[in-house]
């Protein structure tokens, strides 16, 4: 059996995560609208008090740019994102740069992969430890000590993920994506947001990656938002449900009572998929 990056891995998370029970980010009065239409309509949202939680609704509701919008990779037209850490400190998220977001610990996959072609797979591994240092970056990059014990923290990923050839470039689609869910679950973020993880990714990948974030959810490492279209993934994975329709969460809940609501059924759905 290989090696599991919780037990070996000894980079610490960015941040911990809230005390169980708590949200971790709020958002209040949230709103995006592009050119008069408005795609995201939140009054008020909290995320993180379940472990892991689902974002779900039809094409266009509004999901990825709800994401965006806690990442701060798209400004908001109205409202804010408030990050509430275990230590009981409120930041606002909410005009800070993305970069800064993702220090603090809240980090995002992408449902629409970007080039990887100039560097390996190693490579960009290492740049994700190296970037989640930025503050030190240029002193640690060329430190032993900081690239013995990212290297190691490397091959646990490597051991434990299918690559076809570290030292080469991310070949297909699914390896393409698999790295950037690598990348993000080395960054040990505090709050996980995954748009669409299993979208291009054999089944095998897709239950290593979702066996890791079962494991550090468990842990208290984190909490989880996951985007999907299998829905047997969210209804198996997650404590809570969130369903996005036309902009607006029209329904929240376990999944038990979000199967059972007939808003999804008529908005998403068609009853016999429930
Ligand atoms: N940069 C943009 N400019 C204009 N409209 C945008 C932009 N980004 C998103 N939209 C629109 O906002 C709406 C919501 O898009 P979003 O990508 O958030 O939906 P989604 O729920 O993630 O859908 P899917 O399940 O298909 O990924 C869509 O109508 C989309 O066309
Ligand atoms: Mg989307």
């Amino acid at each position: 059996m290989s090696a599991a990056p919780t037990r070996t891995d000894s980079t610490p998370p960015a941040a911990l995560p809230a005390r169980t029970g708590e949200p971790v980010l709020t958002l209040t009065d949230v709103t995006k609208r592009y050119g008069g239409r408005t795609v995201v309509d939140v009054p008020r949202l909290e995320l993180g008090r379940h472990g892991i939680e689902g974002l779900i609704g039809p094409n266009g509701a509004g999901k990825t740019t709800l994401m965006k919008l806690v990442t701060q990779a798209v400004a908001p037209t109205t409202g804010t994102v408030v990050h509430h850490a275990a230590d009981g400190g409120e930041r606002r998220l909410s005009g800070m740069s993305a970069d800064a977001v993702a220090r603090m610990g809240v980090v995002k996959s992408n449902q629409v992969i970007q080039d990887f072609d100039s560097l390996t797979i190693r490579e960009s591994m290492l740049l994700a430890l190296a970037a989640s240092r930025r503050e030190r970056f240029f002193s640690l990059f060329g430190e032993r000590a900081f690239r013995r014990e990212s290297e190691a923290t490397i091959d646990t990923y490597l051991e434990r993920f299918g690559f076809a050839d570290p030292d080469g470039h991310a070949g297909s689609a699914g390896e393409k994506k698999l790295l950037d869910i690598v990348r993000c679950l080395l960054l040990r973020p505090s709050f996980l947001l995954l748009d669409e993880p299993t979208a291009g990714l054999p089944q095998a990948e897709t239950d290593k990656v979702m066996e890791l974030v079962r494991e550090r959810t468990a842990a208290g490492e984190m909490s989880v938002l996951i985007i999907e279209h299998d829905l047997d993934l969210i209804w198996d994975t997650c404590a809570h449900v969130h369903f996005m329709a036309e902009g607006q969460v029209v329904l929240q809940g376990t999944p038990a009572e979000v199967r059972a609501d007939a808003t999804l059924a008529e908005k998403y759905l068609g009853t016999s998929h429930v």
